[in-house]
């Protein structure tokens, strides 16, 4: 284990909550009849900005649409590697139009995006580490769909198959501590076949493993810069682990967030040049 773990500034694009709401129910976590603090959820969303920030990331917003209340949750719109951007196609028709909303930013930012002819819900369910990018299916993101993914960027695609529905997606299970030359990861096993159970632990020997209680309370759905793991506060158990392994976690509160199934790592989609 490295002394002193290193991080690397990143560029993320974010979707200010202004509309966020739970309108109807694609997910377990999601309930429609369910109160929903508006106010705490800008609070809390805005606290992990200027989390971000402070730990020298650099932030994009784009401009939230009415009647789009999962919006937020800007990893789903695209996956970004080497400035190439592979847009979303989501499963939900009520989340649709949000393809084109997130792909009238990157145009206007200077980058072409490519739109999947399969359904693809970006970073969601496809995580880029080492030499790979690691692609969920089983609820949302397709097979056909990391087919196309391999084919567009020429990078490995391995797919795993994701069977409980409260972890529908890859990053609600899994996350990336380290992208460099020691590229590891965190997740919590029981998200995933046998088989993707032994992938993952043929690919990553040294991952950081998760409890159950990590999972639930949407400790997975993190976001490490290398050094800092922005991470849900209930997440204890892992939290000490991170430390252990010489991660710093920085405790960020999206439990509004929570009742959408959503969490940190759903709201940040990362730009990666
Ligand atoms: N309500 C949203 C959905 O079910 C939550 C998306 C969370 N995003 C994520 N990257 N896991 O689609």
């Amino acid at each position: 284990m490295p002394d002193s773990r290193v991080p690397r500034p990143r560029r993320f694009l974010v979707c200010e909550p202004r509309h966020f709401a739970v309108q109807y129910a694609i997910n377990p976590w999601m309930h429609p009849d369910a109160h929903v603090d508006v106010d705490l959820a800008r609070d809390q969303w805005a606290a992990l900005i200027g989390a971000y920030r402070a730990h020298g990331h650099t932030v994009d917003t784009v401009e939230p649409v009415a009647d789009l209340p999962d919006m937020v949750f800007a990893a789903n719109s695209a996956l970004v590697l080497a400035g190439r951007v592979f847009g979303s196609y989501f499963h939900a028709p009520q989340r649709r139009p949000e393809s084109t909303a997130y792909e009238t930013w990157f145009k206007a930012a200077g980058f072409d995006v490519y739109r999947p002819e399969s359904v693809c819900e970006g970073e969601g369910d496809l995580v880029p580490v080492g030499r790979y990018v690691l692609a969920g299916t089983g609820f949302r993101t397709t097979p056909e769909a990391h087919r196309e993914v391999q084919e567009f960027f020429g990078v490995p695609v391995v797919s795993l198959q994701l069977v409980d529905p409260r972890f529908y997606h890859l990053d609600t299970a899994l996350f990336v501590l380290d992208d460099g030359p020691e590229a590891n990861i965190a997740y919590y096993p029981e998200a995933f076949s046998p088989g993707s159970r032994e992938v993952l632990a043929r690919l990553f020997p040294d991952a950081v493993l998760a409890t159950r209680e990590d999972a639930f309370t949407f400790g997975l759905n993190s976001v490490s810069d290398g050094r800092h793991v922005f991470i849900a506060p209930r997440a204890e158990a892992l939290a000490d682990r991170l430390a252990r392994h010489g991660y710093v976690p920085v405790p960020v509160d999206l439990s509004e967030f929570h009742k959408a199934g959503g969490g940190i790592k759903c709201c940040t989609q990362e730009i990666r040049s």
